[in-house]
């Protein structure tokens, strides 16, 4: 055996040392803990968490680093992690089936990875994710630009809405709801934010924050709004608008959706600003920002974040490919293709098969894509349902095609509305195969799921 001091004399000192150094794995363990969700007086809530709590143990790194994380599974269903909105290496994408098998209980695999974005992401699971999602198995995963804006907090603010039962306050285990899989989804009926309702963080009158906002819903999209506060959203699914957008009136923040906020605290001291969400005309408070103090520095104006370095998106050598959304309640699909078989509208909802695209009612044997790599596509979601859907491509972002035909921001997941057609365009840069599907998980466990191969 070579001493340190004699491998440090060798030479191979430069090669040895920083691998010793990064080699360090941290657990991440997923497990059933009780957690108190629902506000004081209701009971706690046993919920499925990754590191033993909900949201799931912060991961926070800067661009370029390694995530290292052995997934230890002591749950009692398989599981893999997806990390969300990561242009990640194909192996570690964390799709049982696809990518990887599932691990079983009582087993682990280590996920090691480079981020190459800053940005806001998540991390969340990706096998019977209708069900695992809806129990609590996701966190935060931070990418930090190398020169941070000047904020006084940044906040990460997980958003999710719950199925309890009123009288246990345990999850109600309805996940092969028909109803929730053929109509929007599995809502909730207690939102919290950071596993908390209604929480509530110390604020100084004129602090500037960054508020990291991830919506880890099964299905709910939140319209936010700002109270108390002005503020330009800075980023979106983690990349940086080229032009911060002054917030005014709502913004709708989809299912698996990031959404990155700078704002300034206009409230006097002893108010209460915070973040609240719009439904069918009523107003809901998310969080609370407690305005004590006075901050030290007054900032005026807004500077872009830092891009990450992203394709140059060409239209003109781009094909556009299809993809049509169809089925859920309202407009039932008369027939669909599962695996090879065509099956009638009914034959599919008695196994539980709401939902098509582009004709297949589950991930289809041939990819909706085979792409060269480096090869430009553009994507043309057509909306043919009666419910909005948020359709998320792993592996990639995408820049959405404005109406006027040119490219705007850079997603990795997109909202349409019913009745909407949407296009994207991509550059097919990161090999491997790649899932295509909404990410109301509802509605991905009975039919929309597809996928993509770049090769
Ligand atoms: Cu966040 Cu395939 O999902
Ligand atoms: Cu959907």
């Amino acid at each position: 055996m070579l001493s340190r001091r004699q491998i440090l004399q060798s030479g191979t000192a430069m090669l040895l040392l920083p691998k010793a150094v990064h080699a360090a794995i941290d657990d991440l363990v997923a497990q059933i803990v009780s957690r108190q969700l629902a506000p004081d007086g209701y009971s706690e809530t046993s919920v499925w968490s990754f590191g033993g709590n909900v949201p799931g143990s912060e991961i926070r790194l800067r661009k370029g680093q390694s995530v290292r994380r052995r997934l230890v599974n002591d749950l009692p269903q398989p599981a893999t992690i997806h990390w969300h909105g990561i242009r990640i290496v194909n192996a570690m994408d964390g799709v049982p089936g696809l990518t990887q098998d599932a691990v079983q209980p009582g087993h682990s695999f280590t996920y090691d990875f480079v981020v190459p974005d800053a940005g806001t992401y998540w991390y969340h699971a990706h096998n019977r994710s209708m069900e695992q999602v809806a129990r609590g198995l996701y966190g935060p995963l931070i990418v930090e630009e190398d020169n941070l804006p000047d904020v006084d907090q940044d906040l990460t603010l997980v958003l999710d809405d719950w199925r309890l039962a009123p009288e246990t306050g345990q999850i109600v285990e309805d996940f092969d709801n028909q109803h929730d899989l053929s109509h929007a989804g599995r809502l909730g009926n207690l939102v919290t934010v950071n596993g908390q309702f209604d929480p509530e963080y110390a604020v100084a009158r004129g602090a500037r924050l960054r508020l990291r906002l991830i919506n880890a819903a099964n299905a709910r999209i939140f319209d936010l709004g700002l109270d108390g506060l002005t503020g330009w959203i800075v980023a979106l699914d983690g990349m940086p608008l080229v032009d911060p957008l002054p917030v005014s009136g709502n913004v709708p923040l989809a299912p698996a959706q990031r959404m990155d906020l700078i704002v300034d605290v206009q409230s006097d001291e002893g108010q209460i600003a915070g973040l609240v969400s719009q439904e069918r005309g009523d107003s809901f408070g998310l969080v609370r920002l407690a305005v004590a103090g006075q901050a030290a520095a007054n900032r005026t104006g807004i500077r872009p974040l830092p891009a990450n370095e992203m394709p140059k998106v060409r239209l003109d050598d781009a094909p556009i490919h299809r993809m049509t959304l169809q089925g859920g309640a309202m407009r039932w699909l008369d027939s669909a293709n599962l695996g090879e078989t065509e099956l009638s509208g009914r034959e599919l909802a008695q196994l539980g098969r709401f939902w098509a695209l582009n004709g297949y009612s589950d991930r289809p044997d041939e990819p909706f894509l085979d792409a060269r790599l480096g090869s430009a596509h553009q994507i043309e979601f057509v909306n043919e349902t009666a419910f909005p859907h948020a359709m998320h491509l792993h592996g990639h972002h995408f820049r959405i095609i404005l109406d006027d035909g040119t490219l705007g921001p850079w997603r990795d997941t997109i909202l349409i509305g019913r009745g909407q057609t949407h296009k994207i365009a991509l550059i097919a840069d990161n090999p491997g195969d790649w899932l295509l599907h909404c990410h109301m998980l509802g509605h991905s466990a009975s039919g929309m799921m597809s996928w993509f191969r770049v090769s």
